[in-house]
């Protein structure tokens, strides 16, 4: 079976549905504020693409081809690429802004996309992301650690137990305190390089 992220038309209707709660606000937040030239990981059925700001030079990439094909219709000037965030096709330093939302959950080494983000991201450039992470009450994340094996297979990936806000730090990165949201487990937030990147990667 495929999971809920690999259908593009069920996994759109379970996002309208959470659009319309609020979530809509979430997603123009992480893109409202963005600078050129863009790249958004894991961009799904392109839902954060006709939101970026008139002007924007946006490249997205997704491993799913099936949601790519969505995105292409929901954003036909956007440069699309089959890709997955552990190994991107670009020259390092290239993007000044990296956009990543409900991605990090999915990913299958994130670490290994972290850092990835870090070597093509300008040293001055931003990440974006929008992550639900692990719960900070240690009964309910042991809930979590419970319940991820059936709910990443119903998924098709994601893992509601990660905790991304530390994989991002532990990847060199600094999350601006003065741009972060926290609701519940749902986090929105930019962060910034501040170690020297590893000049092998
Ligand atoms: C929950 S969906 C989010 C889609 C979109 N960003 C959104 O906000 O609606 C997770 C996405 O991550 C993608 N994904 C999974 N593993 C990935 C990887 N290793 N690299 C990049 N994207 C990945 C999936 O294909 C899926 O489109």
């Amino acid at each position: 079976m495929r999971g809920i992220e690999h259908i593009p038309w069920l996994y759109d209707a379970l996002m309208s549905a959470m659009d319309v709660t609020g979530f809509s606000r979430w997603r123009r937040k992480l893109v409202g504020t963005v600078e050129n030239r863009i790249l958004e990981v894991g961009c799904g059925t392109g839902r954060n693409l006709p939101l970026y700001p008139p002007g924007s030079e946006v490249v997205a990439l997704d491993p799913d081809f099936a949601a790519l094909r969505r995105a292409r219709r929901r954003s036909p000037g956007t440069l699309l690429v089959v890709a997955r965030a552990e190994a991107m096709p670009f020259p390092a330093d290239h993007f000044q802004t990296v956009v990543s939302g409900l991605v990090f959950c999915s990913v299958q080494d994130p670490a290994a996309g972290l850092a990835e983000i870090g070597r093509v991201l300008h040293p001055e450039g931003q990440l974006r992301m929008i992550e639900h992470v692990r719960h900070s009450h240690p009964t309910l994340a042991r809930i979590q650690d419970g319940v991820q094996p059936m709910w990443t297979w119903v998924t098709g990936g994601c893992h509601p137990n990660r905790d991304t806000e530390a994989a991002v730090e532990r990847a060199g990165f600094r999350i601006d305190p003065e741009d972060r949201v926290a609701r519940g487990v749902m986090r929105r937030f930019s962060a910034r390089l501040v170690k020297p990147r590893d000049p092998t990667r």
